[in-house]
């Protein structure tokens, strides 16, 4: 393949994740994109994981006969001649690590809002991760069909809250019952929303009034309430700036009805125009460009499988460099060991097949005999290089584990140890080698619980702390310190870096105050 030809696959690959609170949309906004990329053909067929609402154990059972979850979990789909990649990240009962590290494997990101409901909870924390990459973030209100907070004070939300600038594309008519439509900025066209969900679009010319086109469609109210606004923005609003949406500081803003799949045509062409194609990425040697001949990825995340039967696994490689072809050689950055990719493959909405060729943008799923740990670096020259650790982040819940049996503690360290390297939970050693876990969702607990019974047989005692921070200190010596002095829970992670945990915002800045001059950071990626 010539340098040409790779430059055009990458040109026309975008790969992303969708954001959001759960019940913002986001299974319905998935859909329709898969609809108008023809990779399925009914709705319905995208679960909503949370509408099942098994229970964990048939959680345990699904996991088991996989499918689901691994084919969702990365979707292809072409439109328009571009090659889409859209990566899941679990958000609701089953939120977890994979869910933030997967946002290190997009290059852009578009977060869903319900124009109700505006910025919630775990859009705050997904987007913080977002924001700190700088990857562009491109914004989706949905749910316009309903009654919701006016579009000036959702900016205004997004702006205060999540502290990025805004810039509607287009700008709702109305809204709930008396919903027309939406005004698009940049095209100067109305789209015009109708029951019969089909796309109805107007180009307005130089001579076109918007208001003269609206009476009578819309009622004076909405007309009036449009105008001032429009005029606002135009006069006190943000400016497009493109380079502020690369860098992730700016969001194009766009408004629509997911479940009726309107503006949602508009969204991903203006998108497709907008979000960047993958990039050059920083590694251990210097920035790496996608066009480079050699072939390179990351594993970002690994699905095991539970069957004790069949202890493989998939490891899911980002390409970020050359062409990937179906049983070429790579070699591991970590172990420097090399390895045939024989049966790679590839993920569609409801399928996986194996695949002979992929680009730099595309994720593809590794056989994984044990060989691959999360964040390894796989390049095609023996000559390696690494895309640094993956960020490790902060657990929310704790507990104190160990083996019921006292004879299974080999069998017990061995499964903590191989399961925090994985990826499935962070552990921590008290002074008193005791072993507490930490996960950053709840469901990680019943997993683990799960998985050491059934791939290392051991039953395990439990014991759930009050604990909810996780901060690291950044001078050792201050823990040393701290040991000796204070009561405060001083662990070591696994890399021997110790941490503080808290119980609660309370005691941190309790702490905070009382030693101001001990720095704690987020998570061990800042200590870097
Ligand atoms: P999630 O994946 O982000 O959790 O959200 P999901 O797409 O499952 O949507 C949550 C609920 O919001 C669903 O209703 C869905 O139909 C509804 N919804 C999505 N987009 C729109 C929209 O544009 N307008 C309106 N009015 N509703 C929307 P549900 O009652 O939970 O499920 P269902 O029985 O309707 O599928």
């Amino acid at each position: 393949m010539n340098q040409k030809q790779l430059q055009q696959e990458i040109q026309r690959r975008k790969t992303f994740a969708i954001i959001s609170h759960p019940d913002a949309g986001k299974t319905t906004l998935t859909e329709k994109l898969l609809l108008l990329g023809g990779a399925i053909r009914t709705a319905g067929s995208v679960k909503s994981r949370k509408s099942e609402k098994f229970a964990t154990s048939d959680w345990m059972e699904l996991e088991k006969q996989r499918g689901i979850s691994v084919t969702s979990s990365v979707m292809q789909f072409t439109y328009q001649d571009y090659k889409i990649n859209i990566l899941d990240t679990p958000g609701h009962q089953d939120f977890s690590e994979d869910t933030y590290r997967t946002l290190m494997a997009v290059d852009s990101v578009v977060m869903i809002i319900d124009v109700a409901k505006g910025v919630e909870p775990q859009t705050i924390k997904l987007f913080k991760v977002c924001k700190d990459r700088g990857i562009p973030i491109f914004t989706f209100i949905n749910k316009l069909d309903r009654q919701g907070k006016e579009p000036l004070e959702l900016f205004e939300e997004l702006e205060e809250v999540l502290g990025i600038e805004t810039y509607p594309i287009n700008y709702p008519i109305g809204m709930g019952q008396s919903f027309r439509g939406v005004y698009d900025r940049m095209d100067h066209k109305i789209e015009w929303y109708n029951e019969k969900r089909e796309r109805q679009t107007q180009v307005l010319t130089e001579d076109d009034d918007l208001t003269e086109i609206l009476k009578g469609v819309a009622d004076e109210g909405t007309i009036h309430q449009l105008e001032e606004d429009l005029m606002l923005l135009d006069e006190a609003g943000n400016p497009f700036d493109f380079e502020a949406v690369k860098q992730g500081k700016q969001t194009p803003v766009f408004f629509g009805s997911a479940v009726s799949s309107f503006g949602v045509p508009t969204f991903l062409e203006h998108y497709l125009k907008m979000a960047p194609y993958p990039q050059a990425r920083e590694t251990s040697i210097g920035k790496v460009t996608p066009d480079t001949e050699q072939f390179s990825g990351f594993v970002f995340k690994i699905q095991a499988n539970m069957n004790p039967a069949h202890r493989d696994r998939i490891a899911f490689l980002r390409i970020c460099s050359g062409k990937f072809e179906r049983g070429m050689t790579v070699w591991l950055d970590r172990t420097k060991k090399s390895v045939k990719l024989a049966q790679p493959q590839q993920f569609f909405a409801d399928s996986r097949e194996i695949i002979d060729d992929a680009y730099p943008g595309d994720i593809v799923g590794l056989y994984d005999p044990g060989f691959y740990q999360i964040g390894d670096s796989v390049c095609e020259s023996k000559e390696t290089f690494n895309y640094g650790e993956l960020p490790q982040f902060p657990p929310e819940h704790f507990a104190k584990v160990r083996a019921k049996n006292a004879m299974k503690q080999k069998h017990f360290l061995k499964g903590v140890n191989q399961l925090a390297q994985e990826g499935a939970i962070q552990i921590y050693r008290t002074p008193y080698e005791e072993t507490i876990l930490g996960v950053v969702g709840q469901l990680q607990f019943d997993v683990f619980v799960y998985r050491m019974k059934a791939e290392y047989g051991v039953d395990l005692d439990m014991q759930r702390m009050p604990h909810q921070i996780a901060k690291w200190i950044t001078k050792p010596e201050d823990a040393d310190e701290l040991r000796k002095s204070s009561n405060n829970l001083v662990v070591l992670d696994h890399q021997e870096r110790p941490v503080i945990i808290f119980e609660n915002d309370f005691s941190l800045r309790w702490f905070e105050q009382k030693h101001p001059d001990i720095e704690l950071v987020d998570s061990s990626f800042s200590l870097r």
